[in-house]
Formats: structure tokens, sequence, C-alpha cells
């Protein structure tokens, strides 16, 4: 069996890689960007907005894994046109290469966010969807439209999985773990608005990639799944767990921000009975392996600059 995961250069897609080719899944990656982490893979450079090179690399696969997105918000909020082109336009273009191909399924990478304003505090697969208030949230929710017509109208099999947020390795700064540790190893406070207990819950993006190769199944057919992590972790507890990890980390408390969002229970019952998915690293366990990943990569950044230094210093 051979996937093309497009956004496979991406902080999620690199891990989905990863897992395909711990089952010995071929994989050819389509992206703009060329992949770093590793150099054993097939890849396409080309943009989901070229229809001709999407064509192109559909040849000789069995299945494709939609990831390539603006995927994050602020940049969404920065140029909403731009991640329109991308997010939507390039989905149908992805969906029109596969049902112009012998591809026989397509996986689409969604988000939980589809749920910020379901009146239901828990919710599932079926929970009814209202319009959403962020623009990255629209354009993911018309991606998901586009490939159930798609499945209506072509018979194409395809599976939505919505994505909770995912941590781990390569992910990229900004977020609030990243923003953490990198206070934390530069011997700056924690800063923790109001009493920290405001949860989320965060999903390993090992566990997340898992879940992405068990949607291959069969039973998964034009089906939805949520794959989200099952702890909910307050901020207090980021910060807290980092430093057990690290020791020697100072939090601080300032004023908290009205109404800051609490979050959804996302239900993750469906993709445990029918894909057998659940998630298997606890939060310390993957947080300890996100701190590990971050140090080898300042510590190499360092030596690079190192290297530079004493190479323009000859
Ligand atoms: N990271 C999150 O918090 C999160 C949460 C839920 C869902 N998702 C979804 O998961 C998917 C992957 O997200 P991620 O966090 O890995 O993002 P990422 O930004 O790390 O990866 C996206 C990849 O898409 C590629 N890409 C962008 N424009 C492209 C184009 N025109 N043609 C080809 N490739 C292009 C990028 O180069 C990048 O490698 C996205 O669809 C995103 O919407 C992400």
């Amino acid at each position: 069996m051979k996937v093309l995961v497009t956004g496979g250069s991406g902080f999620i897609g690199s891990h989905v890689v990863d897992k395909l080719r711990d089952k010995a899944i071929e994989v050819r990656v389509y992206d703009v960007v060329i992949p770093t982490f590793r150099k054993d893979i097939e890849f396409y450079q080309g943009s989901i907005l070229d229809r001709a090179a999407l064509g192109f690399a559909m040849s000789g696969v069995d299945a494709v894994m939609h990831l390539a997105a603006v995927a994050d918000v602020k940049d969404v909020f920065e140029d909403p046109y731009y991640a329109e082109s991308i997010n939507v336009r390039g989905t149908i273009n992805v969906l029109e290469a596969v049902r112009c191909s012998k591809v026989n399924k397509m996986i689409y990478g969604s988000t939980t966010w589809v749920y910020s304003e379901a009146s239901e505090d828990r919710v599932t697969e079926s929970t009814p969807l209202h319009a959403p208030s962020h623009f990255y949230t629209a354009t993911k929710l018309a991606g998901e439209y586009y490939c159930q017509t798609y499945s209506k109208l072509y018979g194409l099999d395809v599976t939505i999985l919505r994505y909770g947020i995912p941590y781990g390795p390569r992910a990229r700064d900004g977020a609030v773990i990243p923003i953490f540790v990198e206070k934390a190893l530069n011997g700056k406070p924690i800063t923790i608005a109001g009493d920290g207990s405001q949860f989320r819950k965060f999903i390993y993006v090992e566990d997340l990639a898992e879940g992405n190769v068990m949607a291959l199944k069969s039973t998964a057919r034009n089906k939805i799944y949520n794959l989200d992590g099952n702890e909910k972790i307050t901020i207090k507890q980021i910060a807290e767990s980092i430093q057990k990890i690290l020791g020697n980390v100072r939090i601080e408390h300032i004023p908290g921000r009205p109404g800051d969002f609490s979050g959804k229970e996302v239900s993750c019952e469906l993709a445990k009975k029918e894909l057998g998915w659940r998630p298997k690293v606890s939060f310390e366990k993957g947080l300890s392996k996100y701190i590990e990943w971050y140090k080898e990569r300042e510590s190499s950044r360092n030596l690079d600059k190192k290297k530079i230094d004493e190479l323009l210093e000859r």
C-alpha cells in the first residue's frame, strides 16, 4: 500500500509519515516545504493549488491523507483570503485529484474546534454544529462539507478526523506548552493568568498520528472520528509538570482574563470502539519527550551558530 500525505513536512504530517513507515506502508509526501525530519521518503514538491502537479502526485497511490493547510489560527486571522485559498480551494483540488485518479480513499485532517459553538459541554461526532466564530474553523468546516458531498455525489471513500490540540516534538513555537518550556529553559518565570484552573485536553502528536493510520481501516469508510486526549490538563498543571521535569522553575500568577474559554469535553468513544484507537502517552511522558526534543533542537542550533562564527573568523 502507498499513501500520499499532503502537508507531510509539517508538525502532524511528519509524525503521520513516521507511523505509516512503522507499519511498512509506503509514503509519498506532497508539500511546498522539503521534509527535514527524514531522508528516506519519496517527496513531490508542489502546492495543493497546482491541480496538474497534484494529479501527477496521485499516480500509484492507494490513499491520500490530506493535512496541508494554513493551520495556525494567527496566520488565518492575519490573511483570511490566503487561508481560504489553501484550506478550502486546496481541499477541493485534492478531492478532485482523488476523484479523477484511481485512489480509493481520502482522510481529511479537521479539528475539534468545529464544536466551539456547540451548546453542549460534552460533544460527540453527532453533536449538531453551529456557525463558527473563527474563520479558521469556517475553512476547516467547509473542507469537511466538501469531503461529505464528494462522498455522496461521487462515491468517494472519505474519513474525517477531528483532531484535538496536539503537542510534542516538532511542534511550532507559539502555543502554550512551547511558550512555557521556552521560558523555563531560559530562566524566565512561567506566568499564569488567574488561578490556572482553565483546562484543555492535549493530544500527544504520535498518538494522533497513530489515529490517522488506524483510519485506513475499512470500517472508517465515510465516517467522522474525534481524536483527542483523555486527560484534562489545567494551565497550572502544565506549569507544575514543567517545574517537576526541569526543577528550579518559577511560576507567577497575573490577573485572569475574563471569559477565558475552558474547552469542551470531546468524546473519542467512537474511535475507540470502531478503530481500536486510544491515546497511549500520558501528559507527563509526552511533555518530557517534547522537552528533550526542544533541548536537542536548541543545542544543535547553538552548535550551528558556533560553527558559522568559527568559519567566518578563519
Ligand atoms: N496544530 C494544530 O493545533 C491542529 C489542530 C487541529 C487540526 N489541525 C489540522 O491538522 C493539519 C496539519 O496541521 P499542522 O499542525 O501539522 O500544521 P503545519 O503548519 O505544521 O503543517 C501544514 C503543512 O502544510 C503545508 N502546506 C501549506 N500550504 C501548502 C500548499 N499550498 N501546498 C502544499 N502544502 C502546503 C506546509 O508547508 C506544512 O508542511 C491541518 O489541516 C490543520 O488544520 C491542526
